[in-house]
């Protein structure tokens, strides 16, 4: 019924025959190496109705990060949730949550994510290609009551974060074409305003306000469907979809924080 061809053998989807019994949700766990060469598993949930993908792993560092791909609204929310340090006064975790909009050919459609089954858990995968890294300057404060027009995941993912959820002046300017309401955005200074804010790497104070950059990187993404060549029995040859290509991405945000402890990472890099 599913000729797999080897070099597909580690991802196939079911087609048909399941898709009757596998609406809504399914999750898919796949064990990956983070950039720090540490092995951890990476939970993929995909929601085929609220059409939308959450990608969630865990660093040995304890940093949480997620990853929300909402296709219906066309944008993704980024969270991250870093472990304080309590002897420097800061709080048991911070969190930081990104909004922007979902490219095309990011990530594959929650439908088809929610088909995707693994033959081996145990192999530690490694994504086929990797992307360039993207540099984000998150230059927007946004505001929490407000956002569930963005986006309804928001409420959800970025509850820890109310105080720290950005997003970019460009995707602002697309979302405000759409209608979506502009009060809840808040333009913030940037390394080019005036009096210029400086890299907290940079910012010998640790209570004056800087741009704190955090580097983020997904390292198994399904980012596109492969497609398989069929021939029926009239001799005509017909396309199927029958497996995933992953992508490695990073990330990398910057962001004003109104005191150099909000962003202590920073330092270390
Ligand atoms: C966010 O919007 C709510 C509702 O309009 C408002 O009460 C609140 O003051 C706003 N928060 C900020 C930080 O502007």
């Amino acid at each position: 019924m599913f000729p797999l061809e080897d070099r597909w053998r580690f991802f196939w989807l079911i087609v048909p025959l399941l898709w009757c019994c596998q609406r809504g949700q399914s999750e898919l766990k796949v064990l990956v190496r983070l950039e720090d060469g540490q092995i951890t598993e990476e939970s993929l949930q995909a929601d085929s109705e609220r059409d939308c993908i959450t990608l969630e792993f865990q660093k040995a560092d304890g940093t949480f990060v997620t990853y929300l791909a909402d296709f219906k609204q066309g944008v993704k929310i980024f969270r991250v949730l870093i472990l304080g340090e309590l002897e420097r006064g800061q709080n048991q975790f911070q969190a930081l949550c990104f909004i922007t909009q979902l490219q095309n050919n990011e990530i594959i459609p929650s439908e088809s994510m929610a088909k995707l089954r693994q033959k081996n858990p145990h192999t530690i995968r490694q994504a086929e290609e990797t992307k360039r890294m993207e540099t984000l300057q998150m230059d927007v404060s946004v505001n929490f009551t407000k956002a569930l027009q963005l986006s309804s995941h928001v409420h959800n993912i970025c509850a820890e974060a109310k105080e720290a959820i950005y997003t970019r002046q460009d995707d602002v300017r697309t979302w405000l074409e759409r209608g979506i309401d502009g009060s809840m955005f808040e333009v913030l200074p940037l390394y080019s305003t005036l009096p210029a804010v400086p890299p907290c790497k940079l910012c010998p104070w640790d209570w004056k306000p800087c741009i704190c950059s955090y580097r983020l990187g997904l390292e198994w993404i399904p980012c596109s469907l492969k497609y398989c060549k069929s021939r029926e029995s009239s001799g005509r040859s017909t396309s199927y979809k029958c497996g995933i290509r992953s992508c490695q991405k990073s990330y990398s945000f910057h962001f004003y924080v109104t005191q150099k402890q909000l962003c202590l990472w920073d330092e270390e890099t």
